[in-house]
């Protein structure tokens, strides 16, 4: 698709369709999901590709970024696949411009690189400085990077935005499991979120976070495949089960379109009621 083709109006809260429930779809929209080769973020891809978006899938594994712009494009959408580090300022600015070289806009970011935590566990007084790194690379670097770059082409479009990063119950609840490094990685992706909310309000741009309790993904499957810590888990979940990725979607939608213009620096549980426990 060109530039020329559909080109949606800036991101606003106008309810004046005739259609109350186009305001909670992306036609036209431009959305690059960070991390979209993962779990998470294919799942969001594809979800956003099904309600109009033109989707741009960035992973560092090529063949997870194409599979993962396939399935998208499946479901109706204008889709590629890219490659890139998006913890190197240098490649998060290529994307960006790649982006609005084929597309003429960007409109959202999901910030879906992360994760890590069930690889470095290790008790807190002795939780070691390179493992302490790599988590805060994987989960803040990655957003902040990523962010940047998005940020600066929305300012400069005029347009306004969508900022989503994806945080978890981990940045407001301790496990006692070895998660030194990453509660306080994701309690700096809610806290960047509502940071950034506040300075690019007057841009139109909203920034919201998604946080999850424990989703059926293969980055947490060697965890939940213990019986005990699954049960562990579960059993302090009023809905009973863990989360699937299909359970994060349609916030993330509702998060990212016309319909959620009046909410920014807000970190949504999403969690079968865990956090309403506490
Ligand atoms: N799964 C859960 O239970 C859960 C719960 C709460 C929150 N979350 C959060 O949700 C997010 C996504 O989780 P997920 O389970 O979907 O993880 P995932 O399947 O590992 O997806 C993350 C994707 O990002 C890629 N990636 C890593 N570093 C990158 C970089 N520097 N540049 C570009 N791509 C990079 C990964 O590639 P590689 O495989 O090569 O690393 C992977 O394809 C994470 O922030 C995680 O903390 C997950």
């Amino acid at each position: 698709m060109s530039a020329t083709d559909t080109q949606p109006d800036a991101m606003t809260g106008d309810a004046s369709s005739a259609d109350p429930l186009a305001r909670f779809r992306l036609d036209g929209r431009v959305a690059m999901i960070a991390g979209g080769g993962g779990a998470i973020g294919s799942a969001i891809g594809a979800a956003f590709a099904g309600v109009g978006a033109r989707v741009v899938v960035v992973d560092r594994t090529p063949e997870r970024a194409a599979e993962s712009a396939d399935r998208a494009c499946a479901l109706g959408g204008i889709c590629k696949g890219v490659v890139a580090d998006l913890t190197q300022e240098a490649d998060a600015e290529r994307i960006v411009n790649e982006t609005l070289d084929a597309y003429g806009r960007l409109d959202v970011i999901v910030n879906a690189v992360g994760g890590g935590a069930g690889k470095v566990l290790f008790d807190a007084e002795n939780y070691p400085r390179d493992a302490w790194d790599w988590i805060f690379e994987l989960n803040v670097r990655s957003t902040l990077v990523a962010t940047q770059a998005a940020a600066r082409a929305m300012i400069a479009g005029g347009r306004g935005g969508r900022v989503l990063n994806i945080s978890s119950v981990r940045a407001s609840l301790g496990i006692n499991a070895g998660y030194s490094a990453y509660v306080a990685a994701k309690g700096a992706v809610s806290s960047l979120t509502r940071q950034w909310a506040t300075e690019w309000a007057k841009h139109g741009i909203t920034v919201n976070a998604i946080s999850p309790t424990f989703v059926d993904t293969p980055q947490v499957a060697m965890l939940l495949g213990d019986p005990a810590f699954k049960a562990g888990i579960v059993n302090r979940i009023p809905i009973g089960r863990v989360g699937t990725t299909d359970d994060l979607t349609g916030a993330a939608i509702f998060l990212c379109s016309d319909a959620a213009s009046f909410i920014t620096g807000q970190i949504l549980g999403i969690d079968g009621g865990l956090t309403a426990t506490q």
